[in-house]
Parts: structure tokens; C-alpha cells; sequence
């Protein structure tokens, strides 16, 4: 299914070598023994998840069909990226669907804000609301503004169809006027935490509402947690994953850039670096997370890979077959001087840009390149990606002893804008 290369990762420890330490943690893991052990939810959640629950948003989205045109994803960090990651890997980013995804309360811009309220006037709007805790700033604000919005224009009876809350099963300020208001919930199970959730209702109601195949995802992730759920290093591409990214920090680099060849995975990247960088970044450790999409960024960061500090490693993530291909037409006047490609495959050029790149980055700049290779940008592989990262996060954390599961120093500039705006205790 998804295949990992450290052929070009120019490593200077064997793999191998970690063998022990790697079986040991996979018991730390999968017993749940480890720090933050009360988030390790996600591990079996492929086969322990709600499936009364998964049902009522299959049933949802069907009694929703002609409704949602757009649909307002209101949430932020691990309440927003898995599904936009999604929505755009599977959809691409001009999507041929009736349903259209719009994202807000994940920013404080009133600019933003101002553009989204313009662009969804006269269109038929659900609003999705999406926040553990409930009282996440950017959400709530945003909240506020967008529900007053569908009550004046659809009046409140018919708000109790159009917005949906996912919060916590019980408590919260959310969950409190979700029930007063009568929308209908969808939990955020307590053992999972914001960067692991998409696969639970956070990430799987607003893309069953866009018409994505959630249970394909499901089928997906299940996959991965059969063929993953292995401590044999041979067997166990995440964990190969896990222990390269180890091994090259013990070579001093201190930076990750997670690479595509197609612009529909750069959120994708974005959902990663959350994963990585909110996981790992604690106790002056970690790996730096950074995305770029080539070749467009080849253009800008490609001179500065090529030559300059040498801070980084890349891990580029490869899509064997792409949603849509098409051939280089020839030109008989020629002007352009591309009838050399005339014939080819848009998708070939695409890969030779990349295999030049890797040879380029690898032998000639000296930086380390991993390659992760999924067959393609469809449910069920992003599903497959979801455990595979994961499982990968889960062990190259605890193998520097670091807790995966907590994000403490996120609260230190909430703590001071929260001074700023004037917030009661
Ligand atoms: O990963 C996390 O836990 C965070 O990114 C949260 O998801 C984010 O801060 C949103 O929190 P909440 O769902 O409570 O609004």
C-alpha cells in the first residue's frame, strides 16, 4: 500500500541498530504504558470507533445533501487542518462537487472573516462547529458572528438542521449551547487529542458533508493498523520512518521538510507540521517541521536547499498514480521549443522534475532525502496516511523521551493575549 524509502537518506547509523529499542516502545504504544497515555485512543480507533455514531453522520450528510452548498468548518489546529488536509488531498482545490468547503474560526482577521460572510450571501449554508474544549478564542469569536448570520437569515427553527456542533460528549461551553440551541452533536472522544482527530467526527463530518467517502478512509486506516501494528523493523515502514528521522537528527539536522510534487497536498503538509512540530517541540528537543510543494517552491527554497545551510532533510511525499493526467500536445510553428515533451505525459514530466531533484538534493547538495510513496490521492490512502504518521509520531517522540500527547506551551501566549483583551478570570 504505501511504500518508505531510506535509500537516499544517506544515513550513517543502521536502522536496524534500533531494533530494541523500537519493540520496546511498540509495547509502550500499543499497552498504552507510556507518557500521555490517556490519549492513545487513535491507536485502535480503526476498530473500536462508534459505529452508531458513524452511521448518524452518514445519515446526516444524506438529509443534508441539498442543503449544504457550502459548508462553514469552524475550528482551528487539530479542530481544522485534518479536514482541510482531507478535503483538499481528495477533492483537489477547484472541486468538481456540489458541496464546498469554507474554512473559518481559524483566525482572528476580520478581513477574512468580512470576505467569508460576503462570498456565502444568497448561497445555502451548514455550518459545522468544531471545538473540544469550546472555549477556544478564535473559534468561539468567529462562532458568535457566523451563528447570529444563519439565525437572521434562516431564522432559528431551521439553524437546529443547519449547524452541527463536535465537542466534547458531556462538558463545555459548547456542548452547553449546543444543547440549549437543539443542534445535533458529534463527540470528540476524551482519549484523542486535537492533532489526531480526523478521524473521528472533528474530521469525518464536515468530509461526509462535502460528499467525500468516509468509510473508504475507515477502511483505510483499519489497513494501516493491520499492516503496522508490527514491531519487526523490516516489516514496519513507519517505524523505519520514526527511527530515520532519529538518526538524522543525530547527524545535526535539525530541520524536516515534508515535500509534494502536487499543490492538493500542501495542506496536507500543514496538517503535518502540526503533528510533528506540536508533538515533538518540548523540553528544547525536537525536529523543526517544515512543508514546501515542488516543483513551484524549487523556484524560491530550492537555491537555499541546494547550497545553503546545510539545517535540513527533506521527506517527499510521492503519489504514484495522479487524480488526472493528460499529454503535452505538439506545436507545429514550435515557437515555445516544447515539442521535445510533445507526447509525454504531464505526470512523467512531473516525476522526472522529481527524480532530478532527489539526485540533485542527494549527490550533489549532500541533503538527505526519505521517500514516502502512496498509490494515490484517494480516501482510503489518506486514511492509510493517518495511522501511518501517527504510529511514526508516536514512537520518534518517546524515543527522546518525550510526551506525544500534550501541548503545554501553547497556553503562554493565550495566557497573555487573553491579559491583553481584558479577560475575565
Ligand atoms: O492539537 C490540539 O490539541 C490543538 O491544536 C487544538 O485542536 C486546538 O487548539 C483547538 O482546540 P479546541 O478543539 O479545544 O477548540
Amino acid at each position: 500500500m504505501m511504500k518508505f524509502d531510506s535509500t537516499h537518506g544517506l544515513l550513517k547509523e543502521s536502522i536496524k541498530d534500533y531494533q530494541e529499542v523500537v519493540t520496546k516502545l511498540h509495547s509502550v504504544i500499543h499497552e498504552k504504558t507510556g507518557a500521555g497515555n490517556d490519549y492513545l485512543g487513535w491507536v485502535d480507533w480503526a476498530k473500536t470507533y462508534d459505529k452508531e455514531e458513524f452511521d448518524r453522520i452518514l445519515q446526516l450528510a444524506k438529509e443534508l445533501e441539498e442543503k449544504a452548498e457550502v459548508i462553514l468548518v469552524c475550528g482551528i489546529g487539530g479542530s481544522y487542518l485534518g479536514a482541510r488536509a482531507a478535503g483538499e488531498m481528495i477533492q483537489g482545490l477547484y472541486p468538481n462537487s456540489k458541496h464546498e468547503l469554507v474554512y473559518v474560526g481559524n483566525t482572528f482577521s476580520s478581513t477574512y472573516l468580512q470576505q467569508v460572510l460576503d462570498y456565502i450571501k444568497g448561497k445555502s449554508v451548514v455550518l459545522n462547529v468544531i471545538s473540544k474544549s469550546g472555549t477556544t478564542t478564535e473559534t468561539a469569536l468567529a462562532f458568535r458572528i457566523l451563528k447570529q448570520y444563519m439565525e437572521e437569515t434562516y431564522g432559528k427553527e431551521e439553524c437546529k438542521k443547519r449547524i452541527i456542533a463536535t465537542t466534547d460528549k458531556a462538558r463545555g461551553t459548547l456542548k452547553e449551547l449546543a444543547d440549549k440551541e437543539g443542534y445535533e452533536t458529534f463527540v470528540i472522544p476524551d482519549d484523542i487529542g486535537g492533532r489526531y482527530s480526523v478521524i473521528t467526527p472533528v474530521g469525518l463530518v464536515p468530509l461526509a458533508l462535502a460528499g467525500i467517502d468516509i468509510k473508504a478512509i475507515m477502511d483505510g486506516l483499519l489497513q494501516a493498523y493491520n499492516d503496522l501494528n508490527c514491531d519487526d523493523l523490516d516489516k514496519n515502514p513507519a517505524y523505519q520512518y520514526a527511527v530515520c528521522r532519529r538518526i538524522l537528527q543525530n547527524q545535526g539536522y535539525n530541520v524536516e521538510m515534508f515535500v509534494s510534487y502536487e499543490p492538493q497536498l500542501r495542506m496536507l503538509g500543514e496538517w503535518w507540521k502540526q503533528l510533528l512540530g506540536e508533538s515533538e517541540g518540548k523540553d528544547g528537543k525536537g525536529i523543526l517541521p517544515d512543508s514546501a510543494t515542488f516543483s513551484t517552491d524549487l523556484h524560491s527554497l530550492g537555491q537555499f536547499i541546494q547550497e545553503g545551510n546545510k539545517v535540513l532533510f527533506e521527506t517527499i511525499l510521492q503519489v504514484e498514480k495522479p487524480t488526472y493526467d493528460g499529454i503535452v500536445p505538439s506545436d507545429e510553428e514550435n515557437l515555445d521549443c516544447m515539442n521535445y515533451l510533445a507526447g509525454k505525459s504531464l505526470d512523467w514530466v512531473n516525476k522526472m522534475a522529481f527524480e532530478g531533484t532527489l539526485e540533485a538534493h542527494e549527490k550533489t547538495g549532500n541533503v538527505p532525502n526519505l521517500i514516502v510513496t502512496i498509490p494515490d490521492m484517494k480516501e482510503y490512502s489518506f486514511g492509510y496516511l493517518c495511522h501511518f504518521f501517527f504510529i511514526a509520531t508516536a514512537l520518534t517522540c518517546y524515543m527522546i523521551d518525550i510526551n506525544p500527547f500534550n501541548q503545554p506551551g501553547v497556553e503562554v501566549y493565550k495566557k497573555n493575549m487573553f491579559r491583553l483583551l481584558g479577560k475575565p478570570e
